[in-house]
């Protein structure tokens, strides 16, 4: 059974605070009742003020980091030290306050050559992790995975048109995206929809058309990509910024 919200915030900095706030929360409950919270994090720009306030912002003290493992839901090919990599974004907000146990970051090792071997090495790290009882029908159960979405309706790397939409099985796969001319690693929509809870982190004005058509324009089935998380029995939760709301129905503003 899956559940959908959403919260409209002023501006970015109070999406970070907010998204934070739940965050925090979440991470306590999580230990509270299995001892250990896990959080797929996402990249892009967005999520960039979360990480950074998770790091330095006293409020968020209380952050059980010592029971937390993270993990990277997509990642471009590139070296971890690339401007373009994920990880490096993550390393200088959060990692760098050196609140994490550097054991507990499981990155993916985007400097393998080859990205189905960087994404089967990942397959294979998470299998290793999520032992049985930490799985859903086969599936790795995240506590939370972090999602943006692209002005294109793209989650992850799960763009429209590439292979990886169809993928079933696996749980990382590599997959080629056109309009980049690149291939990108990233998890596969039977892990994300495994969540307890999907976290989607939207700003700025240039979602405000694509979250129109996501979440205020009926159809049965999925057009874009990010139509496709639908958490199998979790929670979805949208965490927008009054600029990616403005073309949505009146919803709750706080
Ligand atoms: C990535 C992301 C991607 C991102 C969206 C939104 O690696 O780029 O995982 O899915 O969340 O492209 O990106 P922005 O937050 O930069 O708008």
């Amino acid at each position: 059974m899956s559940q959908e919200s959403r919260r409209v915030y002023p501006d970015a900095d109070a999406l970070a605070k907010g998204a934070a706030v739940h965050l925090m929360r979440l991470a306590q409950e999580s230990v509270a009742e299995r001892g250990l919270f896990t959080l797929a994090l996402a990249g892009g720009s967005t999520p960039r003020k979360l990480y950074g306030l998770l790091a330095s912002d006293p409020d968020f003290r209380d952050f059980p980091w010592d029971k937390t493992y993270l993990f990277f839901g997509d990642e471009r090919h590139v070296f971890p030290s690339h401007i373009d990599s994920n990880y490096l974004m993550v390393s200088s907000t959060l990692l760098a306050s050196g609140l994490v146990p550097t054991p507990h970051v499981h990155r993916i090792r985007t400097e393998l050559p080859d990205a189905n071997m960087a994404a089967t090495d990942y397959d294979v790290e998470l299998h290793m992790f999520f032992t049985q009882e930490m799985r859903l029908n086969q599936y790795p159960r995240f506590d939370v995975i972090l999602l943006g979405m692209g002005p294109d309706g793209h989650t992850a790397s799960l763009f429209p048109g590439s292979n990886a939409l169809e993928e079933k099985e696996r749980w990382v796969v590599a997959n080629w995206v056109e309009k980049f001319k690149s291939v990108r690693i990233t998890f596969t929509f039977p892990v994300l929809n495994a969540a307890r809870t999907i976290f989607f982190l939207v700003a700025g004005a240039d979602k405000a058309d694509m979250l129109h058509k996501v979440l205020a324009t009926k159809c049965d089935t999925a057009v874009y990509p990010v139509q496709q998380v639908q958490p199998l029995d979790g929670v979805k939760v949208w965490l927008l910024d009054s600029e990616a709301a403005a073309r949505l129905p009146r919803t709750i503003s706080l």
